[in-house]
């Protein structure tokens, strides 16, 4: 299968004014998407996925490691060289508005976007504005509204329908559903389903909702305080769950337990109900597990992923 996107070894830490605590945001991170495929990119709010996200597209720089696309380094490459290339890979941002200016109307905004990379005449640009607009279910109205005035919801739409326009090869969707209803929820992953199969467009999908992940993806990564904690095909990780992370993710009500241990050892320790049932095992403690390969596919990153 081509891989379009990969990842090899990547660290981001964050460090605050005094350069004292650190946040562990991405932690040897390594993944890999197929052409025309899925990955899915779970976990609780700050565990970095986000910030993965940044680090794929050369928004910010990785402290090490190595990003490829479609077989070029892109974390040895300078912006000049890597401008050709972003037509190729663009994130439907979690944060809308940051990725539009507000004075702006919301038909300029959709017209510079598919004027970016096409000549379309007058006529033509318009019936595909408006065709982007029917997409994500907007009214072609709010074309002449402001970007500042929209809701966050309907700024998410105009992103979507911005980064559709551009036709990449490989789409970063930072939870593309939050702020929709559910309603919208549904056509927006079909919609997204759609473009993938005419496309063959490959996708990373980052929510912090096992659930929605699912719809989606071909393959799921649960990420936990900058760490990939489980990765496997979507079938199996539905079925066959082996990190208590992720039974966790599955099934919330079971473990909302917290409880403040020191630093070393693994980084789920804090909150894992494994660890409680066999008594504190000295070995969460000391070591953080690495993530091996369990079954052809599935790895996971537990002392007792097998139990
Ligand atoms: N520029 C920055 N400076 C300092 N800390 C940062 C910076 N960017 C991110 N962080 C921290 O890194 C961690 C990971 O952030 P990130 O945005 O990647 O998380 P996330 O998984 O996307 O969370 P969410 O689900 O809430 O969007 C967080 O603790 C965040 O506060
Ligand atoms: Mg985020």
């Amino acid at each position: 299968m081509d891989t379009v996107v990969e990842t090899q070894g990547l660290y981001k830490y964050f460090y605050n004014k005094k350069g004292h605590t650190v946040i562990k945001a991405c932690d040897d991170i390594s993944l890999s998407i197929p052409k025309g495929k899925t990955l899915g990119l779970v976990g609780e709010s700050g565990c970095g996925k986000t910030t993965v996200g940044r680090i794929l597209l050369r928004l910010i720089e990785p402290d090490s490691g190595t990003v490829f696309f479609n077989g070029h380094n892109l974390t040895e490459m300078n912006e000049k060289h890597i401008r050709p290339l972003r037509k190729n890979f663009q994130m439907i941002f979690q944060d809308s508005s940051s990725s539009f200016n507000p004075r702006m109307r919301a038909y300029d905004a959709l017209k510079e976007s598919v004027q970016l990379y096409s000549d379309l005449r007058a006529k033509e640009l318009r019936d595909e504005i408006y065709h982007l607009m029917s997409r994500v279910n907007l009214h072609k109205e709010m074309l002449s509204h402001f970007l500042g005035s929209l809701s966050g919801g309907e700024l998410k739409r105009l992103d979507i329908a911005r980064v559709l326009s551009i036709h990449p090869a490989f789409i970063i969707a930072d939870e593309p559903l939050s702020l929709l209803d559910m309603s919208i929820q549904s056509q927006i992953v079909n919609l997204l389903l759609e473009v993938q199969k005419e496309e063959n467009t490959s996708l990373l999908f980052i929510s912090h909702d096992l659930r929605i992940v699912r719809m989606l993806s071909h393959t799921v990564a649960v990420m936990y305080r900058g760490k990939i904690v489980e990765l496997a095909p979507k079938s199996v990780i539905t079925e066959n769950p082996l990190h208590p992370y992720t039974k966790h993710l599955w099934n919330p009500k079971i473990s909302d337990f917290y409880v403040q241990f020191f630093e070393s050892g693994c980084v789920y320790k804090n909150s894992c109900r494994v660890l409680h049932r066999k008594g504190f095992p000295l070995i969460c403690s000391e070591k953080q597990p690495e993530l091996l390969e369990y079954e052809k596919g599935h790895y996971a990153a537990c002392h007792f992923a097998q139990e």
